[in-house]
Protein backbone atom coordinates (compact mmCIF):
# COMPACT_ATOMS: atom_id res chain seq x y z
CA UNK A 1 0.00 0.00 0.00
CA UNK A 2 1.68 3.24 -1.06
CA UNK A 3 1.36 6.44 1.55
CA UNK A 4 0.23 9.71 0.21
CA UNK A 5 0.43 12.96 2.76
CA UNK A 6 -2.04 15.96 1.41
CA UNK A 7 -0.44 19.44 1.61
CA UNK A 8 -3.55 21.83 1.17
CA UNK A 9 -7.52 21.16 2.21
CA UNK A 10 -9.05 22.86 -0.75
CA UNK A 11 -10.69 21.84 -3.45
CA UNK A 12 -8.15 20.06 -5.58
CA UNK A 13 -6.84 18.77 -2.07
CA UNK A 14 -10.48 17.61 -1.56
CA UNK A 15 -11.15 15.81 -5.19
CA UNK A 16 -7.76 14.07 -4.92
CA UNK A 17 -8.66 12.88 -1.75
CA UNK A 18 -12.03 11.88 -2.26
CA UNK A 19 -10.92 10.32 -5.59
CA UNK A 20 -8.50 8.10 -3.44
CA UNK A 21 -10.40 6.75 -0.31
CA UNK A 22 -14.10 6.63 -2.15
CA UNK A 23 -13.04 4.64 -4.95
CA UNK A 24 -12.12 0.93 -4.38
CA UNK A 25 -9.10 0.49 -7.53
CA UNK A 26 -7.56 3.24 -5.96
CA UNK A 27 -7.94 2.98 -2.33
CA UNK A 28 -7.01 -1.01 -2.95
CA UNK A 29 -3.19 0.71 -3.53
CA UNK A 30 -2.93 4.13 -1.71
CA UNK A 31 -3.66 5.60 2.04
CA UNK A 32 -4.03 8.59 2.72
CA UNK A 33 -1.87 9.34 6.15
CA UNK A 34 -2.11 13.55 6.80
CA UNK A 35 -3.68 16.41 5.60
CA UNK A 36 -1.73 19.79 6.37
CA UNK A 37 -3.13 22.41 6.21
CA UNK A 38 -2.77 25.93 8.21
CA UNK A 39 -5.91 26.05 8.99
CA UNK A 40 -6.52 23.52 11.15
CA UNK A 41 -10.50 23.59 11.01
CA UNK A 42 -10.10 22.83 6.64
CA UNK A 43 -7.15 19.87 7.87
CA UNK A 44 -10.11 18.51 9.89
CA UNK A 45 -12.61 18.79 7.43
CA UNK A 46 -11.23 16.97 5.01
CA UNK A 47 -9.15 14.24 7.34
CA UNK A 48 -12.87 13.36 9.12
CA UNK A 49 -13.96 12.91 5.26
CA UNK A 50 -11.01 10.46 4.26
CA UNK A 51 -10.42 8.85 7.95
CA UNK A 52 -7.01 10.04 8.61
CA UNK A 53 -4.78 12.46 10.65
CA UNK A 54 -5.47 16.50 10.40
CA UNK A 55 -2.31 18.73 11.25
CA UNK A 56 -1.61 22.34 10.84
CA UNK A 57 1.68 22.71 12.08
CA UNK A 58 4.33 21.67 8.98
CA UNK A 59 6.74 20.40 11.25
CA UNK A 60 4.79 17.28 11.94
CA UNK A 61 3.92 15.95 8.54
CA UNK A 62 5.21 12.36 8.46
CA UNK A 63 8.64 11.37 6.50
CA UNK A 64 7.40 8.04 5.74
CA UNK A 65 5.15 8.81 3.04
CA UNK A 66 5.55 7.62 -0.98
CA UNK A 67 4.28 10.79 -2.21
CA UNK A 68 3.46 14.32 -1.18
CA UNK A 69 0.94 16.16 -2.91
CA UNK A 70 0.82 19.92 -2.85
CA UNK A 71 -2.49 21.53 -3.65
CA UNK A 72 -2.05 24.81 -2.33
CA UNK A 73 -2.85 28.46 -3.81
CA UNK A 74 -0.23 28.96 -6.20
CA UNK A 75 1.21 32.64 -4.36
CA UNK A 76 1.91 30.35 -1.51
CA UNK A 77 3.22 26.88 -2.80
CA UNK A 78 7.15 28.50 -2.72
CA UNK A 79 7.00 29.39 1.11
CA UNK A 80 5.06 25.79 1.77
CA UNK A 81 7.62 23.62 -0.29
CA UNK A 82 10.32 25.57 2.10
CA UNK A 83 8.88 24.43 5.18
CA UNK A 84 7.88 20.47 4.66
CA UNK A 85 10.59 18.41 6.63
CA UNK A 86 12.55 16.93 3.89
CA UNK A 87 12.17 13.27 3.50
CA UNK A 88 12.72 10.76 0.94
CA UNK A 89 9.07 10.56 -0.58
CA UNK A 90 8.27 12.46 -4.02
CA UNK A 91 6.82 15.76 -3.95
CA UNK A 92 4.55 17.28 -6.67
CA UNK A 93 2.07 19.87 -6.89
CA UNK A 94 -1.32 20.18 -8.80
CA UNK A 95 -1.07 24.18 -10.34
CA UNK A 96 -0.86 24.97 -14.19
CA UNK A 97 1.06 27.78 -14.20
CA UNK A 98 4.04 26.65 -11.38
CA UNK A 99 6.88 25.43 -12.86
CA UNK A 100 8.55 22.35 -11.69
CA UNK A 101 11.45 23.24 -10.62
CA UNK A 102 9.90 25.20 -7.31
CA UNK A 103 11.38 21.68 -5.56
CA UNK A 104 14.52 22.02 -6.96
CA UNK A 105 16.31 23.10 -3.76
CA UNK A 106 14.43 20.67 -1.14
CA UNK A 107 14.38 17.04 -3.13
CA UNK A 108 15.38 15.24 -6.50
CA UNK A 109 12.87 13.51 -6.46
CA UNK A 110 10.06 15.65 -7.78
CA UNK A 111 7.20 16.35 -10.68
CA UNK A 112 3.50 17.43 -11.70
CA UNK A 113 0.27 15.97 -11.27
CA UNK A 114 -2.09 18.64 -13.45
CA UNK A 115 -5.28 17.48 -13.62
CA UNK A 116 -7.31 19.69 -16.27
CA UNK A 117 -10.85 20.55 -14.92
CA UNK A 118 -13.06 22.88 -12.62
CA UNK A 119 -13.14 21.75 -8.86
CA UNK A 120 -14.97 23.14 -6.09
CA UNK A 121 -15.07 21.59 -2.77
CA UNK A 122 -18.83 20.61 -2.53
CA UNK A 123 -18.83 19.20 -5.35
CA UNK A 124 -17.45 15.23 -5.93
CA UNK A 125 -16.07 14.64 -9.51
CA UNK A 126 -14.15 11.43 -9.98
CA UNK A 127 -11.45 11.74 -12.08
CA UNK A 128 -11.63 8.98 -14.17
CA UNK A 129 -12.38 11.00 -17.34
CA UNK A 130 -9.97 14.25 -16.41
CA UNK A 131 -7.08 14.77 -18.35
CA UNK A 132 -3.96 14.58 -16.20
CA UNK A 133 -1.24 16.35 -17.10
CA UNK A 134 2.59 14.24 -16.12
CA UNK A 135 5.77 16.08 -15.41
CA UNK A 136 8.60 14.11 -13.97
CA UNK A 137 12.34 15.56 -12.84
CA UNK A 138 13.93 12.05 -12.40
CA UNK A 139 13.04 9.83 -15.23
CA UNK A 140 12.89 6.88 -12.73
CA UNK A 141 10.09 8.46 -10.68
CA UNK A 142 7.98 8.55 -13.49
CA UNK A 143 6.68 4.99 -12.98
CA UNK A 144 5.25 6.27 -9.07
CA UNK A 145 4.08 9.40 -10.91
CA UNK A 146 2.37 7.30 -13.43
CA UNK A 147 1.02 4.57 -11.45
CA UNK A 148 -1.39 7.05 -9.25
CA UNK A 149 -2.25 9.07 -12.26
CA UNK A 150 -3.58 6.08 -14.19
CA UNK A 151 -5.48 4.34 -11.35
CA UNK A 152 -7.11 7.89 -11.36
CA UNK A 153 -7.71 8.73 -14.90
CA UNK A 154 -7.97 7.11 -18.72
CA UNK A 155 -6.40 10.00 -19.32
CA UNK A 156 -2.91 10.49 -18.18
CA UNK A 157 -0.71 12.65 -20.86
CA UNK A 158 2.92 14.29 -19.93
CA UNK A 159 3.51 18.08 -20.54
CA UNK A 160 6.59 20.12 -19.72
CA UNK A 161 6.06 22.80 -17.28
CA UNK A 162 5.45 25.45 -20.24
CA UNK A 163 3.33 23.70 -22.54
CA UNK A 164 1.29 23.49 -19.18
CA UNK A 165 1.52 27.08 -18.63
CA UNK A 166 -0.09 27.53 -22.01
CA UNK A 167 -2.81 25.15 -21.48
CA UNK A 168 -3.48 27.16 -18.11
CA UNK A 169 -4.02 30.20 -19.71
CA UNK A 170 -5.86 28.64 -22.24
CA UNK A 171 -8.23 26.93 -19.47
CA UNK A 172 -8.73 30.23 -17.48
CA UNK A 173 -10.26 31.47 -20.88
CA UNK A 174 -12.44 28.99 -21.44
CA UNK A 175 -13.34 28.39 -17.87
CA UNK A 176 -13.08 31.12 -15.50
CA UNK A 177 -13.71 33.42 -17.52
CA UNK A 178 -17.09 31.85 -19.33
CA UNK A 179 -18.28 31.40 -15.65
CA UNK A 180 -17.65 34.91 -14.80
CA UNK A 181 -19.50 35.79 -17.92
CA UNK A 182 -22.40 33.27 -16.26
CA UNK A 183 -22.40 35.52 -12.81
CA UNK A 184 -22.56 38.51 -14.77
CA UNK A 185 -25.37 37.12 -16.40
CA UNK A 186 -27.08 36.32 -13.25
CA UNK A 187 -26.59 39.77 -11.66
CA UNK A 188 -28.65 41.17 -14.56
CA UNK A 189 -31.07 39.34 -14.53
CA UNK A 190 -31.58 39.03 -10.85
CA UNK A 191 -31.75 42.74 -11.13
CA UNK A 192 -35.18 42.34 -13.42
CA UNK A 193 -36.38 40.04 -10.86
CA UNK A 194 -35.56 37.07 -13.76
CA UNK A 195 -34.12 33.43 -12.83
CA UNK A 196 -30.63 32.27 -14.52
CA UNK A 197 -32.08 29.35 -14.65
CA UNK A 198 -33.98 30.60 -17.75
CA UNK A 199 -30.07 30.35 -19.39
CA UNK A 200 -29.26 26.79 -18.67
CA UNK A 201 -30.76 25.22 -21.69
CA UNK A 202 -28.75 27.49 -23.47
CA UNK A 203 -25.48 27.54 -21.68
CA UNK A 204 -25.33 23.77 -21.77
CA UNK A 205 -26.28 23.50 -25.07
CA UNK A 206 -23.11 26.47 -26.01
CA UNK A 207 -20.61 23.80 -24.56
CA UNK A 208 -22.75 20.72 -25.84
CA UNK A 209 -22.40 21.82 -29.43
CA UNK A 210 -18.71 22.06 -29.14
CA UNK A 211 -18.45 18.39 -29.38
CA UNK A 212 -19.39 19.01 -33.13
CA UNK A 213 -18.19 22.63 -34.43
CA UNK A 214 -15.17 24.11 -33.54
CA UNK A 215 -15.53 27.33 -30.76
CA UNK A 216 -14.92 29.92 -34.42
CA UNK A 217 -17.93 27.62 -35.98
CA UNK A 218 -20.20 27.93 -32.86
CA UNK A 219 -20.82 31.35 -32.67
CA UNK A 220 -23.90 33.65 -32.80
CA UNK A 221 -24.85 37.02 -31.62
CA UNK A 222 -25.34 40.48 -32.39
CA UNK A 223 -21.28 40.53 -33.01
CA UNK A 224 -20.31 38.17 -35.58
CA UNK A 225 -23.70 39.16 -37.56
CA UNK A 226 -22.62 43.06 -36.82
CA UNK A 227 -26.45 43.76 -35.91
CA UNK A 228 -25.33 47.16 -34.64
CA UNK A 229 -28.73 48.39 -34.03
CA UNK A 230 -28.43 46.07 -31.39
CA UNK A 231 -25.13 46.36 -29.79
CA UNK A 232 -25.88 50.15 -29.78
CA UNK A 233 -29.19 49.49 -27.72
CA UNK A 234 -27.69 46.93 -25.10
CA UNK A 235 -24.36 49.86 -24.92
CA UNK A 236 -27.65 51.94 -24.09
CA UNK A 237 -28.99 49.30 -21.45
CA UNK A 238 -25.44 49.13 -19.84
CA UNK A 239 -24.78 53.30 -19.38
CA UNK A 240 -24.98 53.03 -15.45
CA UNK A 241 -22.81 50.26 -15.35
CA UNK A 242 -19.42 51.62 -17.42
CA UNK A 243 -17.01 48.36 -16.48
CA UNK A 244 -19.83 46.08 -17.55
CA UNK A 245 -20.65 48.33 -21.07
CA UNK A 246 -16.79 48.40 -21.62
CA UNK A 247 -16.52 44.35 -21.26
CA UNK A 248 -19.23 44.23 -23.74
CA UNK A 249 -17.33 46.71 -25.91
CA UNK A 250 -14.42 44.68 -25.82
CA UNK A 251 -16.09 40.94 -26.01
CA UNK A 252 -17.89 42.48 -29.38
CA UNK A 253 -14.96 44.14 -30.83
CA UNK A 254 -13.01 40.93 -30.24
CA UNK A 255 -15.44 38.61 -31.64
CA UNK A 256 -15.67 40.85 -34.83
CA UNK A 257 -12.05 41.28 -35.10
CA UNK A 258 -12.19 37.24 -35.44
CA UNK A 259 -14.56 36.72 -38.69
CA UNK A 260 -14.29 41.04 -40.16
CA UNK A 261 -13.25 39.39 -43.90
N1 LIG B 1 -9.70 24.62 -8.36
C1 LIG B 1 -9.44 24.16 -9.54
O1 LIG B 1 -10.37 24.01 -10.31
C2 LIG B 1 -8.04 23.77 -9.94
C3 LIG B 1 -7.90 22.95 -11.07
C4 LIG B 1 -6.62 22.50 -11.42
C5 LIG B 1 -5.51 22.88 -10.66
N2 LIG B 1 -5.68 23.72 -9.59
C6 LIG B 1 -4.47 24.05 -8.81
O2 LIG B 1 -4.51 23.35 -7.56
C7 LIG B 1 -3.92 24.16 -6.53
C8 LIG B 1 -4.92 24.36 -5.41
O3 LIG B 1 -6.04 25.03 -5.91
P1 LIG B 1 -7.43 24.98 -5.10
O4 LIG B 1 -8.48 25.48 -6.03
O5 LIG B 1 -7.59 23.70 -4.44
O6 LIG B 1 -7.17 26.11 -4.02
P2 LIG B 1 -8.07 26.44 -2.74
O7 LIG B 1 -9.33 25.67 -2.75
O8 LIG B 1 -8.13 27.92 -2.64
O9 LIG B 1 -7.18 25.87 -1.55
C9 LIG B 1 -5.96 26.49 -1.29
C10 LIG B 1 -5.22 25.71 -0.23
O10 LIG B 1 -3.99 26.41 -0.03
C11 LIG B 1 -3.79 26.59 1.35
N3 LIG B 1 -3.09 27.84 1.58
C12 LIG B 1 -3.49 29.09 1.30
N4 LIG B 1 -2.57 29.98 1.68
C13 LIG B 1 -1.58 29.27 2.24
C14 LIG B 1 -0.34 29.62 2.84
N5 LIG B 1 0.06 30.90 2.93
N6 LIG B 1 0.44 28.63 3.30
C15 LIG B 1 0.05 27.35 3.21
N7 LIG B 1 -1.11 26.95 2.63
C16 LIG B 1 -1.90 27.91 2.17
C17 LIG B 1 -5.17 26.64 1.97
O11 LIG B 1 -5.05 26.23 3.31
P3 LIG B 1 -6.05 26.75 4.46
O12 LIG B 1 -7.44 26.53 3.94
O13 LIG B 1 -5.69 25.86 5.59
O14 LIG B 1 -5.71 28.19 4.64
C18 LIG B 1 -5.92 25.63 1.11
O15 LIG B 1 -5.78 24.34 1.62
C19 LIG B 1 -3.46 25.43 -7.21
O16 LIG B 1 -2.14 25.24 -7.60
C20 LIG B 1 -4.36 25.52 -8.43
O17 LIG B 1 -3.76 26.26 -9.47
C21 LIG B 1 -6.91 24.17 -9.22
Amino acid sequence: MKKIVLIGSGNVATAFARNIKERDEVSSQYTILQVYSPNKTHAEELARQVGCEAISDSKLVRQDADLYLFAVKDAALEAVVAQIPTNEGMWVHTSGSMPMDVFTSRTNRYGVLYPLQTFSKGRYIPLCDVPLFLECHAEEDLPTLEALATSLSHQVHRLDSTQRRTLHLAAVFACNFANHLYALSANLLEAKGLSFEYLLPLIQETTAKLSHLSPREAQTGPAIRFDTNIIYKHLQMLEGNPSLQALYKQMSESIYNMYKG
